[in-house]
């Protein structure tokens, strides 16, 4: 099937069923991710760019070229085509303020079992802005300034993301939630030719590394974290993949540590792996150190 010089472009003459269903498996088998009914144009939308720097004219000759490589190098273009980035500072206000007080237990806590550590992750980071709001509000807090030993993990699939995360250069979009609070943007970022730089301090601490947290090697071997950020990650997930990533969280969080899902995203009733907890109307889970393998 060839895809270029279209005018009428259909499902069926850019992609064949079976193209189709070979690029939607392997994304589900090796990520997790379910793409539900036929969603060939959408696919093609995300996929012609690549296919046109890899020269290649049909999907038949770009499905064979993933088939061909043992190394899997492709599948990690494939997916950082397919995934959403969106993301953006503040978002979900409300769990923020859930996170910042949240700190103060987990400071107890650590201080009466003579422990100086903070670990902090963000499953599914995408561009970076959760972690370092994350970060400027355990900062601001200063709970942890002297003597503890803080670190802040992103984690995400897409390599080009994973590399805008460490850049930290954002544009407007990403700070649409503080609807122009020049006050902010002056106190946290570097701003010129429309690009704001977070500053250096509010990126120590921070880093990234790409991984996919569906696979085997879960969340890189980190563990004892205090607490997770997996927000709009699963609602591209079936229940059988939310499982998967379910086990890969809590074996790497510390006993009671937390865990943080999109708002539209839930794990009540799905798994005996965490405990629901509610904190003035958000929901926050709790690492069952009883349940699990
Ligand atoms: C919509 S963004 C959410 C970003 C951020 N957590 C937020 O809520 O603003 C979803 C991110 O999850 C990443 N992602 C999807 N499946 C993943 C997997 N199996 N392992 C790691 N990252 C994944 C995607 O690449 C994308 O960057």
């Amino acid at each position: 099937v060839f895809i270029n010089g279209l005018d009428n472009k259909t499902e069926e003459n850019i992609m064949t069923a079976g193209e189709y269903d070979f690029l939607k498996e392997i994304i589900y088998r090796e990520y997790g991710i379910i793409i539900k009914g036929d969603k060939r144009l959408t696919m093609h939308t995300k996929l012609s760019h690549r296919l046109d720097i890899l020269g290649m004219k049909s999907y038949g000759e770009y499905c064979d070229f993933v088939r061909s490589q043992p190394s899997k190098e492709e599948l990690l273009n494939l997916i950082s085509h397919i995934t959403n980035n969106e993301t953006f500072f503040l978002r979900e206000k409300g769990q923020l303020g859930a996170f910042s007080e949240i700190l103060k237990d987990i400071k107890r806590k650590r201080q009466r079992n003579n422990q100086n550590t903070l670990r902090i992750v963000s499953a599914g980071c995408s561009t970076g802005e959760e972690l370092y709001n994350l970060n400027i509000i355990l900062m601001e807090s200063g709970l942890f300034a002297w003597g503890w030993d803080v670190s802040l993990t992103g984690i995400d699939v897409d390599r080009n993301a994973v590399r805008k995360a460490e850049a930290a250069t954002y544009s407007r979009n990403s700070l649409r939630l503080l609807n122009g609070d020049e006050k902010f943007i002056k106190k946290y970022f570097l701003a010129g030719n429309e690009k704001y730089k977070l500053k250096q301090p509010y990126k120590n601490n921070v880093k990234f590394v790409h991984g996919n947290i569906f696979g085997p090697e879960g969340l890189g071997g980190i563990s004892d974290v205090d607490v997770i950020f997996c927000r709009n990650v699963l609602i591209y997930m079936d229940d059988g993949s939310i499982d998967r990533v379910a086990v890969n969280l809590h074996a790497s969080l510390a006993d009671e540590g937390y865990l943080f899902l999109g708002a539209s995203e839930s794990l009540i009733q799905k798994t005996e792996l965490f405990v629901p907890e509610y904190r003035d109307g958000i929901v926050v889970y709790r690492k069952n150190g009883k349940a699990g393998f």
